[in-house]
């Protein structure tokens, strides 16, 4: 490189530099309320799901759909790419690649990373073509030693796989390849979503032997009617015991599970079954609960979720993402949109009937200050404030036991919907017990916050094996004053035991994002609040109990979490403030 470009580094790096500063200060800029400290987020404008992560040489990779032009969604989306060595502090790279080839010049869509045995990872994506036909292609590392993947090819070859009048497929409903997996016979298989004229959900499979010549077989690996369109599949091994992942192509003791992303919906609903290698089919072991009942991955604001394996902590891993809650116009105004959820370990329950998901172990490296409580009575009708944390930002586990459970209403046999429960009967509404549980982002005079709760009724319906029925709820209809923001109540039932078990409830709240892990992990909420007075320092944590017994807290620990280092320039390899020669080969 020449002179006049080193001059032209270091003026850059300069600029940088200010830039940085700029931004540190931004952080406490009362004008972002709603930027959080350690959800996954691109420095600016529109970033959905559809997203794809990966280890690679010991670096974690995130792909996402990225709008680099706003803050709203554009047909120019490309392929966000970060950075991380811990899942937990992340670094932008340049976009993996943007539309520029016939077969995907109207887009680049969603797509999955597959590590091929001899290291190389590649992607599979859906790619937009001059017809406007949904294909899927090929991109690979253009320098496999570079653990950063900074740079991509896209094979000549492409589309390796495309709608037509022969395989029956509608050219609009084609899309998102998963991450593929090899058979005992030494071929790849891939699925990729899609769906019939009459709303019959699709996992089409591909099988190919050289990952680049890639043919539909006869039969789905699965499907079901009036389902709709089936977007971002995932199916994956799952161990039949202990909470370790497995790579996706193991033949190891496991069950298998298939995600899907219903379009029609817009939530993520998973089954649990056996996939026969011999059929190269699928077989849920409760069949796809249509009417709205089938288990979902959260029953909040969560969409387009994707798991991957880590090799390193021998871990599967999920992302979801989760969308504003915030008309466009106050995106625009605060110049982004969309987070991803913390990242979530994910396993089969002992019963083998559910899967667990748990805040990834890596939170815990932020964590600063705690509060802790120990047996303390939470009185019918009181609300007590958990001081010594920045409630703003933290992580609170608390565990709950309730004695008096013959104390309990029994549930009205039309309460088969939880979601509406929590909808209809707000904290206002005493039960025997509950509703009792947290309120979060709550202000000085409770004008604003937003209440994660649970509510134990007994069961008549003597087919159960547990007499009681426990209700999860997370609602948001006070959590703003500002009215314009969607304010949906979310619910689930939590399949626990609470004359056996401890009721538990984790809630990692982050400015605009209230997530929340009821029984362990059984159940997950996610919502976005965006509170005007409950900002900051002005933002209180309370334990709450409304019922008419008294509950008891066992446990409670809340910590303060200090800011990841989330896509803001400061950590990325190429810019060093007090380095300007890293620039020289840009
Ligand atoms: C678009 O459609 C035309 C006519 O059906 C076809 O000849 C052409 O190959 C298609 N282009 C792509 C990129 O598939
Ligand atoms: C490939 O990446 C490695 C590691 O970053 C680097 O040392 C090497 O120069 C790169 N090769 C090319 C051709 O860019
Ligand atoms: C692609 O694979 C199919 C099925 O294995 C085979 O029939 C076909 O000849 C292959 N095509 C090429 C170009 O290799
Ligand atoms: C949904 O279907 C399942 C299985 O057919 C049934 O057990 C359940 O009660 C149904 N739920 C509703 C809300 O209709
Ligand atoms: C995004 O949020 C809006 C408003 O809260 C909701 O209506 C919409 O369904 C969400 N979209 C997705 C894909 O989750
Ligand atoms: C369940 O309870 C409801 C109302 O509490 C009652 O109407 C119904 O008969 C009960 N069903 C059974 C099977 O006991």
């Amino acid at each position: 490189m020449d002179r006049p470009n080193i001059g032209l580094s270091l003026l850059l790096s300069l600029l940088l530099c200010n830039f940085i500063i700029d931004l540190e200060a931004s952080q406490q800029d009362v004008n972002q309320p709603y930027r959080t400290g350690y959800h996954f987020q691109p420095l600016r404008n529109w970033m959905n799901g559809m997203y794809r992560p990966m280890i690679y040489k010991g670096i974690y990779h995130l792909f996402y759909q990225y709008n680099p032009y706003g803050a709203v969604w554009d047909v120019r989306i490309v392929w966000g790419h970060s950075t991380s060595t811990d899942l937990v502090n992340w670094t932008p790279q340049p976009p993996a690649f943007n539309p520029s080839q016939p077969s995907d010049i109207n887009g680049c869509w969603s797509g999955s990373v597959t590590i091929l045995p001899n290291g190389t990872p590649v992607i599979l994506y859906t790619g937009i073509d001059q017809n406007k036909s949904q294909v899927q292609n090929v991109a690979v590392p253009v320098n496999i030693s570079d653990p950063y993947l900074r740079e991509w090819s896209k094979s000549p070859g492409n589309p390796l796989m495309a709608p037509n009048a022969v395989n029956g497929i509608n050219p609009d409903r084609f899309r998102d390849p998963t991450t593929a997996w090899l058979g005992r016979d030494g071929e790849w298989r891939v699925i990729v979503g899609s769906s019939t004229d009459d709303r019959r959900g699709l996992a089409i499979l591909y099988k190919s032997r050289d990952f680049f010549n890639w043919t539909q077989s006869i039969k789905p690996l699965h499907y079901e009617d009036l389902t709709g369109m089936w977007e971002c599949p995932d199916f994956f091994p799952v161990p039949i015991t202990g909470s370790d992942g497995v790579e996706t192509s193991s033949f190891g003791e496991v069950k298998h599970v298939l995600k899907v992303s219903l379009f029609e919906t817009l939530h993520d609903y998973y089954t649990i079954g056996s996939y026969d290698r011999e059929k190269d089919v699928y077989v849920p072991d409760l069949g796809f609960v249509q009417n709205g009942s089938a288990p979902r991955l959260d029953y909040g604001k969560y969409y387009a979720s994707k798991t991957f394996f880590d090799d390193v902590k021998k871990r599967r891993i999920l992302w979801g993402w989760v969308n504003e809650s915030s008309p466009a116009k106050s995106d625009i105004e605060k110049g982004w949109s969309g987070l991803q959820s913390f990242p979530r370990k994910i396993w089969l329950d002992e019963s083998g009937k559910e899967l667990l998901q748990w805040p990834i172990e890596e939170i815990e490296t932020l964590r600063v200050t705690q509060a802790k409580w120990h047996n303390k009575v939470i009185r019918a009708g009181s609300t007590i404030q958990v001081h010594g944390v920045s409630a703003a930002q933290a992580d609170v586990e608390v565990s709950f036991k309730v004695k008096e459970l013959e104390k309990a209403d029994v549930i009205e046999p039309s309460w088969t919907d939880p979601q509406k429960i929590c909808s209809q009967e707000d904290l206002s509404v005493k039960s025997g017990l509950g509703p009792f549980g947290l309120m979060v982002l709550a202000s000085n005079d409770m004008e604003e916050y937003t209440s994660v709760y649970f509510r134990i009724f007994k069961s008549n319906d003597t087919n159960k094996n547990t007499n009681y029925v426990v209700l999860m709820c997370s609602d948001q209809s006070r959590s703003s004053l500002n009215e314009k923001n969607d304010k949906t109540t979310f619910g689930a039932f939590v399949a626990i035991d609470p004359s056996h078990q401890t009721l538990s409830l984790r809630t990692l709240i982050d400015h605009s994002i209230v997530e929340s892990y009821g029984g362990g992990g059984k159940v997950c909420i996610t919502s976005r609040v965006y509170p005007k007075l409950a900002i900051g320092e002005s933002a209180n944590l309370f334990v709450f109990n409304k019922g008419t017994q008294s509950v008891d807290v066992l446990s409670l620990s809340a910590w303060s979490l200090k800011s990841a280092h989330i896509n803001d320039d400061s950590l990325s390899p190429s810019i060093e403030c007090h380095d300007s020669n890293s620039l020289d080969q840009s």
